[in-house]
């Protein structure tokens, strides 16, 4: 048995070590089951305390450390990797709602906390938490800081680092680096939140952050709306956006194929209006004002009468209007089935991009037909969140193919997408980070000179290459 084991357990007591071979399996495994590692432990602290003291004890020892919450990230960032020894520091006991400061409109949370449990505490309160992704039952507050997470709200309140005041965090050093003020305003020398935010694990480990609330919408508006051509979408988009301001929450964009894909395998989501255009979208607005019946009424209205124009014009084919706030939710659940559809098919490559919305369709045009023409009936499994320029171009083998088409394919594939985006001026990753998964071609997309400064940011705070090694970056040693 490895030293660090006794060490640890002298330090989190029995319940806050896991070191048995099938304890530790499942922490050594990605969501998509596509990355796999080996650790010697799983570390289970409670407190921001217990953390920097595993941290000063992996370095005594020489032993890697790879954070982890909700272990829901689709990069491989979670996820163990290579010969060094290491052990897996889960933050999911670290799990205290620090405070909820109504006067300030702030909730200090610490980096356990499962998304879900903190809307529902806010809500609560009577406050509104934004944050919102089909993970967060399972993900964390820390893992959404540590990627950066987006969702399905980014076009009204931003990414997570936009709602986010201040973090707490262990560096590698074993120092405890602290900023929780709640101060929306703080120009005092370079800043450390956006640099940890992000930075994957690679740089700290966030304990805990302070973010703010916003008021409660009263209700919502929410429409599935046929299209077929991707400028429509985008004249549509700033059409709500002139019309409705920061009203508009949510504009969704779901292909056809990523509709079939997911009806095949969750039947119970079929709606006829899904066949009727190349694309659906989902578009929500939300209802902020006090005089609830007439404020809604007028959300309503802005959706009812913008989509009647456009069908007027002939620019979409057919639109279905939430009648209830039980139905938005029904929108929603087809719209967050789509990644649980794609992983139970057996190979698919994830591209989670973006680019300036003008570019989107020129981008969408030119690669479905350079796909199509070099590998013949792939299936594109093109989803996201379109107001935020974020495509989840997501590719599937043929639909009469061999097993291991995906496989044999991957890396053309991949070269093919990777220069489109490049083509297009997008990036490789809008929302899910970079982990193991685009590492390979990180340096090319941000060019040598971001690349060097990277090298230096993570050599200053992580010199023994202590934290999360070979991910985002690759090691040097
Ligand atoms: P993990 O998967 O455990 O870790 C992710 C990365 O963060 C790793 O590099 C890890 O080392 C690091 N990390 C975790 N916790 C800490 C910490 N406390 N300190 C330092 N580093 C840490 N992402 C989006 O952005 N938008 C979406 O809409 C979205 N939808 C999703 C839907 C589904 C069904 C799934 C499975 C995933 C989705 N994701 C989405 C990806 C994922 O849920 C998010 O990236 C989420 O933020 C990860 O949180 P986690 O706690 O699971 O982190
Ligand atoms: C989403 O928007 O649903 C996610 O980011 C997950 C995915 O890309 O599959
Ligand atoms: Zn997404």
């Amino acid at each position: 048995m490895h030293a660090i084991i006794q060490r640890l357990q002298d330090c989190l007591g029995l319940a806050g070590v896991l070191f048995e071979k099938e304890d530790v399996a499942p922490y050594c495994k990605d969501w998509r089951g596509i990355f796999s590692g080996d650790a010697l432990a799983v570390a289970m602290p409670k407190t921001t305390q217990q953390v920097a003291e595993i941290v000063q004890l992996c370095q005594e020892l020489h032993v890697k450390i790879v954070p982890q919450g909700g272990n829901t990230g689709l990069c491989g960032g979670a996820t163990p990797e290579g010969d060094a020894p290491q052990i897996i520091l889960s933050l999911k006991r670290l799990n205290q709602i620090r405070e909820i400061d109504l006067a300030n409109q702030t909730i200090t949370v610490e980096a356990g906390c499962i998304l879900q449990s903190i809307q529902e505490k806010v809500a609560a309160s009577g406050a509104f938490f934004p944050l919102s992704l089909a993970a967060q039952g399972s993900c964390t507050v820390g893992g959404n800081l540590a990627t950066n997470a987006g969702g399905i709200n980014v076009l009204r309140y931003g990414n997570t680092r936009d709602i986010c005041l201040g973090i707490e965090a262990v560096l590698a050093s074993g120092e405890v680096y602290s900023h929780l003020k709640g101060l929306r305003k703080d120009n005092t020398g370079y800043d450390l939140k956006n640099l940890l935010i992000g930075s994957e694990g690679t740089l700290g480990i966030i304990t805990a952050g302070v973010f703010k609330l916003f008021p409660s919408p009263f209700d919502h508006s929410a429409a599935l709306v046929a299209i077929d051509d991707v400028s429509e979408m985008v004249a549509l988009l700033h059409e709500l956006q002139r019309r409705a301001g920061n009203e508009l929450c949510a504009f969704e964009m779901m292909s056809r194929e990523s509709l079939e894909l997911t009806i095949r395998h969750f039947p119970e989501f079929n709606r006829p209006i899904f066949t009727a255009a190349k694309y659906t979208l989902l578009i929500e607005l939300a209802n902020f004002e006090v005089d609830n019946s007439s404020a809604s009424n007028r959300v309503q209205a802005v959706l009812e009468e913008t989509l009647e124009g456009y069908l007027v014009k002939g620019a979409i084919l057919d639109a279905a209007l939430a009648t209830s706030e039980a139905q938005v939710n029904e929108f929603w659940a087809i719209r967050d089935h789509i990644t649980l559809a794609q992983a139970k098919e057996p190979g698919n490559i994830k591209f989670d991009i973006s680019f300036a919305i003008s570019k989107i369709a020129s981008f969408i045009k030119s690669t479905d037909a350079i796909l199509q023409q070099k590998f013949n009936g792939v299936q594109i499994i093109n989803f996201g969140h379109l107001g935020d320029g974020n495509l989840h171009y997501n590719l599937c083998a043929p639909k009469d193919a061999k097993s291991d088409y995906i496989l044999n394919h991957e890396k053309n594939m991949t070269e093919l997408v990777i220069a489109q985006i490049q083509l297009f001026d997008g990036s490789i990753s809008a929302e899910h980070g970079i982990g193991q998964l685009k590492r390979e071609y990180l340096m090319h997309h941000r060019g040598r000179v971001a690349y060097q400064m990277m090298v230096a940011i993570k050599k200053a705070l992580d010199p023994d290459n202590l934290l999360n090694p070979n991910k985002v970056l690759f090691s040097e040693e």
